[in-house]
């Protein structure tokens, strides 16, 4: 266990929103900063920080809760971890956990051997044997400063040099296969390197620790590119090979270069286009998007120039959109992939494609057009209804019309023709999609929901509420499983004499639901800083108690109906005097 003084330190030293910008953006609107949620996708903003309360909460996933949990959610570890990890950012020593090395969590380990991997194949580029890698990297136009900051290495040739290293530095071998480094020799005992005679391309996660890698052949050997498998610290899907040496450009730029290839990405980067990430040439995935999300709202997509490249960047501009991102298209020419593009048209070139890129629409548009013999009747017709559906599913009705105009001209007709195909289609679509919508039924606004939540938070908020909870409220005057969670947990603690409770219970709190309903009143109440504390805590007292009472006199008159239903008078003069005793 971290000492408890400890936790509080970081706690008390780190700064939520400065933690939570490394991954979202966010901005001020009043009291709090308001994002997009990095734990589900949405459209508008609903994450919302309180600077205040160092609290968290999305109103639309309803995640929420202190720094720790937030560092916990997008780190995807433990408690401790997560305090270890602000401790290291903040400068605290933070005592190992449990001592030595070996209760080191196997992604640990497994973070340990890539970086040892990674540090191997760095030295192999460097040396001796690195001669023919290193010309392949001149010829390519690498520059040494590109290859420390990538830190490009050498997988040499040979069967086992890479595992032999690994075991003589400790690592055991049944984790260098789970980091997918080896594979296990067919019928015989151990192991032989996947990457030999590759150059190498580490890929790290956005915080830089390397994960996997990417091995390119050095002659036209097949597969061109070998990567690592996915492994406990490397999903493919989730991951965007750039993304770490980026991201502070993306965030700067506000928007983020989109290529396809390892080389696509190094290059342009070195030529200055910093704000730029990689797919490594599979299909996108809502991870990746989402993750893109966190740091910028425009994508710019320069995918290889040929029709898979096009195909691709149609594909990705929905899921894009559907994340909230704005999506613009680069048309690229003179080079098949931005590589090649820089090579041999120069920077400049590329960076005017770059900012001539299209908004999505005309891409889309243009690519209907690009892909139809316009000079048949038949095929206009087609081009026309393709280019209708696109245009149907945008709200913005001048841009519409804009787009109407552009296509109409293109197809030798009138902008009203297209406009007409568009609202048939809109209409149709329309309707299908008001059919699916799932009506939210409104929560009932009951006085007692509410009464329950300001109490909570008032009891969460200062010590004076706790010591109010404890002279005129019980655990049975609340009926919220959430409410009656927290005050559980409340009774059963011992809060030490600085301890804020409301930290003290998202950190506590036995299940999420609670913690949830918690991270979701304190971002929102600003009770505890009234002057009327007391008074608003009393109102709520009354609003439980009466609620109680009203509650007793139905089960009371309900017990009445059914004694006097069988007639028996002695037990039905009872409970009527209790019920007299009540309403007194
Ligand atoms: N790729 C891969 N496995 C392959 C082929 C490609 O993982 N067998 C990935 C690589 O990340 C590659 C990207 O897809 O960079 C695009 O592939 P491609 O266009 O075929 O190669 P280039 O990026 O142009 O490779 P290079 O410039 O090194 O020739
Ligand atoms: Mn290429």
């Amino acid at each position: 266990m971290i000492p408890a003084e400890i936790i509080e330190e970081i706690r008390n030293k780190a700064d939520i929103v400065k933690v939570v910008s490394e991954y979202v953006k966010i901005k001020k609107r009043g009291k709090n900063y308001l994002g997009s949620c990095p734990f589900h996708s949405e459209k508008d903003p609903s994450f919302t920080v309180s600077p205040d309360k160092q609290i968290f909460h999305c109103f639309g996933c309803q995640e929420g809760g202190n720094v720790f949990a937030f560092l916990m959610k997008i780190e995807n570890i433990g408690f401790a971890e997560a305090v270890a990890e602000l401790g290291t950012r903040l400068g605290i020593a933070v005592p190992q956990v449990s001592g030595s090395g070996a209760s080191k969590t196997l992604r640990d380990k497994l973070y340990q051997i890539a970086e040892l991997a990674a540090k191997f194949f760095e030295d192999n580029l460097k040396g001796p044997a690195g001669n023919t890698a290193r010309t392949y990297l001149q010829h390519r136009a690498i520059e040494f400063k590109t290859v420390k900051q990538f830190r490009l290495g050498l997988a040499p040739e040979g069967w086992d040099n890479l595992f032999k290293y690994l075991v003589s530095r400790g690592a055991d071998p049944k984790l260098i296969e789970k980091c997918g480094l080896v594979l296990a020799r067919e019928g015989k005992n151990g192991y032989y390197d996947r990457f030999r005679n590759r150059l190498i391309f580490p890929i790290c996660d956005p915080r830089g620790r390397v994960v996997a890698f990417g091995g390119r052949g050095l002659g036209n050997e097949e597969p061109k590119y070998l990567n690592s498998p996915d492994t406990p610290i490397y999903h493919k899907g989730s991951t965007l090979f750039g993304l770490d040496l980026s991201r502070d450009a993306i965030k700067r730029a506000g928007s983020a270069i989109m290529v396809e290839g390892n080389f696509d990405l190094v290059t342009p980067f070195q030529a200055g286009f910093t704000n730029i990430v990689a797919s490594m040439g599979t299909a996108l995935t809502d991870q990746q998007c989402k993750l893109l999300s966190r740091y910028c709202d425009t994508v710019i997509l320069a995918f290889d120039a040929d029709s898979a490249g096009g195909l691709a960047a149609e594909r990705s501009t929905e899921l894009f959109r559907s994340h909230g991102l704005k999506v613009k298209v680069a048309q690229l020419s003179g080079g098949k992939d931005p590589d090649e593009i820089i090579n041999k048209a120069g920077k400049d070139a590329f960076g005017k494609m770059i900012s001539d890129s299209l908004p999505y629409l005309e891409f889309r548009v243009r690519r209907a057009l690009s892909r139809h013999d316009l000079k048949e009747i038949e095929s206009r017709s087609r081009a026309l209804k393709e280019i209708a559906k696109v245009l149907a599913a945008e709200k913005d009705e001048f841009t519409v019309r804009e787009y109407a105009k552009l296509a109409a001209q293109a197809l030798g007709t009138d902008p009203d023709t297209v406009q007409a195909e568009v609202k048939r289609l809109g209409q149709y679509a329309g309707a299908k999609g008001f059919k699916s919508l799932s009506r939210v039924t409104a929560k009932p606004n009951s006085k007692v929901v509410e009464a329950e939540k300001n109490l909570i938070a008032l009891i969460a908020r200062n010590k004076e509420g706790l010591a109010l909870f404890q002279q005129y409220l019980t655990l049975d005057d609340f009926s919220a499983t959430e409410a009656r969670t927290i005050i559980e947990l409340l009774q059963t603690a011992k809060l030490g004499q600085s301890q804020e409770p409301a930290h003290f219970l998202l950190e506590n709190l036995p299940d999420e639901a609670a913690r949830k309903y918690l991270s979701a009143l304190l971002v929102r109440e600003n009770l505890s800083q009234t002057e009327q504390f007391e008074v608003i805590f009393a109102d709520c007292v009354k609003v439980l108690k009466d609620e109680k009472k009203r509650q007793r006199v139905a089960d009371l008159k309900a017990e009445i109906k059914t004694a006097e239903k069988s007639q028996d008078a002695a037990r039905a003069s009872e409970l009527l005097s209790l019920l007299q005793t009540e309403i007194s």
